[in-house]
């Protein structure tokens, strides 16, 4: 049986990555997520994204990094022929030890409304809703 590796997330992982966003629900491929702006949010966060790599194809990938405050993770994903194998909490333990080795206390998660799965996903790794808090944002 083929070994799952996990490890660093490089732009090198781009396409592979995007084709996973894409075949997956619940993720949604944004502005923020051509290949350059992938590129800086690498650079500027470096070792905190991971992917999950299987014969060469990314089946597992999440993008984390920090603004010296708070931590934001996005995109977890992992293939539907790679599910319920441990590859997304591998992928977390790994995004949330490297989170700790930065300082940062608090780290946060965006869920689309209608996510009912992957936020069942978030609520049974520990992560706890924000109650008062609306999510708000303007285009730059
Ligand atoms: C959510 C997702 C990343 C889980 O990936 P996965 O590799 O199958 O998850 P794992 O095998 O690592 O599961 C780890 C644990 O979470 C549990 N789990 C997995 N999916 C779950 C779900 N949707 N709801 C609740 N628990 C879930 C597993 O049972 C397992 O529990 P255990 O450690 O007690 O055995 C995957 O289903 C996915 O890509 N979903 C679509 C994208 C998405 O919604 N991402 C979150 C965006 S906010």
């Amino acid at each position: 049986m083929p070994s799952i590796v996990t490890r660093e997330f490089t732009i090198d992982d781009y396409d592979g990555a995007t084709a996973l966003w894409n075949e997956v629900e619940g993720v949604e491929v944004a502005e923020g997520d051509a290949e350059e702006d992938i590129r800086t949010y690498l650079l500027r966060n470096p070792g905190l994204s991971r992917v999950a790599e299987e014969n060469g194809r990314i089946v597992g990938a999440v993008l984390c990094g920090h603004d010296g405050r708070r931590a934001w993770i996005y995109h977890l994903a992992v293939a539907h022929t790679h599910r319920g194998r441990g590859i997304a909490n591998r992928l977390l333990q790994e995004c949330v030890t490297k989170l700790r080795g930065t300082g940062v206390k608090r780290a946060i998660i965006l869920v689309a409304g209608d996510n009912t799965s992957g936020r069942s996903f978030w609520l049974r790794h520990g992560w706890e809703e924000i109650p008062g808090a609306f999510p708000m944002g303007l285009d730059l």
